[in-house]
């Protein structure tokens, strides 16, 4: 279904937990609290196979972490056989990644992206609130043997860790994407380095062959097997062709990331008739976007960890 200025809507990103087996400075404070009654699988496999009915193929399985919630796997496979789902993704930071790499794999999952903001120990675990490196790159690594498709997500917070993460994808068959820090929840309280700058520092590294349809735009670069990646809400909005709605873990639907506007669908989701009502209306009033260039518009007053990035 399009919205309102002609975007087709085809993606939704589902938050399955807010909860999360790390604390990543810009996503959770210390005095987070978790909802207590998220969707049930059944009640989110239902609201994805009414979402189909309206064109929505692509579905990405995020939280807080969605790998700490039991049953992941699972969800995937069954979101996996529904009519008209083509492909469901996961986002996840990894740490959990070596125990269900074999699972994830057998469900069929059709790609995987793995948050790795810097590959300095000392500093991750200080960033990532006690995490620990060594448990997120063998989660890679497994994913890799399984014969997942991976993509490193990287928020950099020091741009001297640019370098270590481009020599580690250099000879994999990975995709990084730095991603521009938003000023949403924790975020706030951070200064993003801006992708156009660093677009110039890779200057000779990425051939022009633009490629990719969601936010990330992709470049080859010589000598990388992977793509190189740029995901720049800030320094180059993507709103005019975003495709994707949002289904947070207590049950709201989002018609965007920015906005405050939400509209609680768990008392609708076994009732055909009023759900589709409610994604049209999501839909429709999907925001036009560019709240990063006035910073004061973004009315959402939620965490990432129950959005789902
Ligand atoms: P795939 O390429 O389909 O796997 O999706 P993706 O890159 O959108 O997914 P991922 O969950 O890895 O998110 C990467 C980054 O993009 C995160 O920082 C998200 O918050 C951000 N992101 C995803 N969708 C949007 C969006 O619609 N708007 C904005 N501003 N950021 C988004
Ligand atoms: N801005 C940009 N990306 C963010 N993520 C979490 N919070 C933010 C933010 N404020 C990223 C994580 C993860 C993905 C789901 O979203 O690093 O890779
Ligand atoms: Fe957890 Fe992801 Fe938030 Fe980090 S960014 S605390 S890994 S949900």
């Amino acid at each position: 279904m399009k919205d309102f200025f002609g975007r087709e809507i085809s993606y939704l990103r589902i938050s399955v937990t807010d909860r999360c087996n790390l604390s990543c400075r810009y996503c959770m404070a210390k005095d987070t609290s978790f909802s207590e009654n998220v969707l049930s699988y059944d009640e989110i496999i239902w609201a994805c196979s009414l979402c189909a009915e309206f064109g929505i193929s692509n579905i990405k399985i995020t939280g807080g972490e969605p790998l700490v919630r039991e049953g992941v796997c699972g969800l995937i496979g069954s979101l996996k056989r529904l009519g008209g789902i083509e492909r469901v993704t996961l986002t996840t930071n990894g740490i959990l990644a070596e125990k269900y790499a074999a699972k994830l794999s057998a469900v069929g999952v059709d790609s995987v992206n793995v948050s790795l903001d810097t590959l300095d120990g000392g500093f991750y675990s200080e960033i990532t609130g006690g995490g620990s490196l060594g448990r997120a790159l063998r989660g890679i690594e497994a994913l890799e043997k399984n014969g997942i498709c991976v993509n490193i997500n990287t928020v950099l917070h020091r741009r001297k860790d640019i370098y270590p993460l481009l020599e580690y994808v250099r000879s994999r068959n990975t995709n990084i994407r730095f991603i521009e820090l938003m000023p949403i929840g924790e975020g706030a309280r951070y200064k993003p380095v801006l992708n156009s700058e660093l677009k110039s520092e890779f200057e000779e590294l990425v051939r022009a062959d633009f490629s990719g349809t969601g936010p990330a735009e992709y470049f080859s670069a010589k000598g990388f097997k992977g793509k190189i990646g740029f995901i720049s809400p800030i320094s180059g909005c993507f709103c005019s062709t975003c495709n994707r709605i949002r289904l947070t873990c207590d049950g709201f639907l989002k018609g965007c990331l920015c906005s405050g506007e939400e509209i609680y669908i768990r008392d609708k989701i076994y009732n055909r008739e009023l759900f589709l009502k409610a994604l049209e209306n999501v839909i429709e009033n999907k925001p036009k976007g560019g709240f990063f260039e006035g910073l004061s518009e973004i009315s959402n007053k939620r965490r990432m960890n129950s959005i789902g990035g």
